[in-house]
């Protein structure tokens, strides 16, 4: 990990494996407060620097437990350096756990509770009480280490926020970091300017920095470019052929996973958008083929991924000096599939897992650490049209990943008009605009219903809508009643062998958002 020796002035974030630990850095560097991501065995060495120690430690969560053997932890020395610390979730157990306090399994939360603060002073300044926070953790504190008090509580959880006031040590049970944390990031920001005594030094984003690295990477060698139709890649497209112009080709891949609609924006709107034609690589046949017999996830993203590449080596033969592949791959991608070293793997989006390990060119990711919002601004600033800009993230294995167990041409064409049908309602009664993503899944599940006189036996649809900013973690959004019936009514009576449609509700953390 690169990491700069002078810290001073900035806060170190300890990555104990959190899915969020770069989101503390995010929320940190949004505000205007310089943030560094490090391994936990690297801390003690930078946070004792004698010159420009840092200002404030957090230390992240992670999917350990302290009691388990070989986790991530910390040298106790650290403790007395004088530099006030955030514990995050493990973070906080293992602050206790090192400074004599009791962590049990148990109490377990994950997903939207409610704060209750009996404490507004420093963290919680400020705040107002109760306020929503989202938790994910299997083990409590049960008992706090000695100097320690409680400043606020859940339902199930005593110990949700603490501070030891003459060390500066504070520790939370909740993640501030996530987004559907109400007031998250006010108490980040209360943990940077009233405890670390930090002040905010907001930063813009700097477009022409972006092209010019580009440039300076890909010198006068050509780009092939995958295009997908959506945000992402339309912006990593825009930004690439702006810095290479003529030298940059891009493609797309018609798989016959995506909406038909994109195909429809790729033939009409991008010789606009990137000044270049798009070339189109008909392989519907392929990939149900390819496909056939495949029902794990992992597996499938896979096979998907793998058959991009191929397609693009073909392709690749066709044209001279090419050395790089351009994907738009954002942070969040890159951290759903693999992670800091100690993150847990969720799942391989295509567009990261799966290349193979002998690709005959490189990747090229300009927005590998920017986030959905950020790749939204980005794309604006440098003028692509607002409907591909806001257009819904749609994942590269697209409705692949939305069928749950096989793929065959006969469930593919049921989701592809099941998912037509959610858009289309949407759209009609002007919540299209208002939600971050919505689609329907093929269960694999089947139920009984009754279709004219008869008994009848088919699949399960499940219709899920969700509400986002950077897709870390999601809400259902509140569909009126009313919409969804429709929904629900036109999927049963006009898609073949259905027999029920049920609204998925559950908030990410702990599901994910697509089902596979
Ligand atoms: P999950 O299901 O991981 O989804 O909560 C988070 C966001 O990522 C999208 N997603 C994918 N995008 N390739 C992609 O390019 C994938 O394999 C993939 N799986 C999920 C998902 O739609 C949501 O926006």
């Amino acid at each position: 990990m690169a990491v700069k020796t002078i810290f001073s002035e900035k806060i170190l974030v300890v990555d104990f494996g959190s899915q969020t630990a770069h989101l503390i850095k995010r929320r940190l560097k949004d505000l205007g407060i310089l943030a560094e991501l490090i391994d936990p065995d690297d801390a003690l060495r930078f946070a004792s620097l004698s010159q420009g120690k840092p200002s404030g430690l957090i230390f992240s969560g992670g999917p350990s437990s302290v009691y388990e053997s070989a986790v991530p932890s910390i040298d106790r020395k650290i403790f007395s350096l004088k530099i006030p610390i955030l514990g995050i979730c493990y973070g906080w157990q293992l602050m206790a756990h090192l400074l004599g306090g009791e962590v049990e399994s148990g109490d377990k939360e994950y997903g939207p509770t409610i704060l209750t603060i009996s404490n507004f002073k420093n963290l919680f300044y400020g705040l107002p009480t109760p306020t929503k926070v989202i938790e994910s953790h299997g083990d409590t504190v049960k008992k706090m280490p000695p100097g320690f008090i409680s400043l606020a509580r859940t339902e199930t959880v005593k110990f949700a926020a603490v501070v030891n006031l003459e060390k500066k040590f504070y520790g939370v049970q909740f993640h501030p970091e996530a987004y559907h944390s109400d007031h998250g990031t006010e108490i980040l920001k209360n943990f940077a300017t009233i405890v670390c005594n930090l002040a905010l030094n907001p930063q813009k984003l700097n477009i022409e920095e972006i092209i010019e690295e580009i440039k300076e990477k890909v010198g006068n060698k050509k780009v092939i470019g995958a295009i997908s139709g959506g945000t992402d890649s339309a912006v990593a497209g825009a930004l690439v052929a702006k810095a290479i112009g003529g030298n940059f080709i891009p493609f797309f891949v018609d798989s016959g996973l995506m909406r038909e609609e994109t195909i429809e924006r790729i033939k009409k709107d991008f010789l606009k958008v990137l000044g270049l034609p798009v070339e189109i690589i008909s392989a519907r046949d392929l990939f149900l083929a390819r496909l056939k017999g495949v029902t794990d996830p992992e597996e499938k993203r896979k096979k998907i991924g793998a058959l991009y590449i191929e397609l693009f080596e073909r392709e690749l033969k066709k044209h001279k000096d090419v050395k790089y592949l351009l994907q738009g791959t954002t942070y969040a991608d890159f951290i759903h599939s693999q992670g800091s070293k100690r993150s847990a793997h969720i799942k391989s989006h295509h567009n990261v897992g799966g290349l193979p390990k002998n690709m005959k060119f490189k990747l090229l990711e300009p927005l590998r650490y920017f986030y959905t919002d950020q790749v939204r601004e980005i794309g604006i600033k440098i003028g692509l049209p607002r409907d591909i800009i806001y257009q819904q993230p749609y994942p590269g294995p697209g409705h692949a990943v939305r069928i749950v167990g096989e793929v065959t041409k006969e469930r593919l064409a049921q989701q592809i008009q099941a998912d037509g049908i959610v858009v289309e309602e949407l759209k009609k009664s002007g919540w299209y605009k208002k939600v971050f993503q919505c689609w329907s899944v093929m269960t694999g599940v089947n139920s009984t219903a009754v279709k004219g006189d008869g008994r009848f036996y088919g699949e399960v649809v499940a219709v899920r809508i969700v509400n986002s900013k950077d897709r870390m973690s999601a809400e259902i959004a509140r569909i009126p009643y009313k919409i969804l019936e429709k929904i629900a009514s036109r999927i049963v009576n006009e898609v073949p062998n259905v027999s029920r449609v049920v609204y998925d509700i559950t908030s990410k953390p702990p599901a994910t958002m697509e089902w596979e």
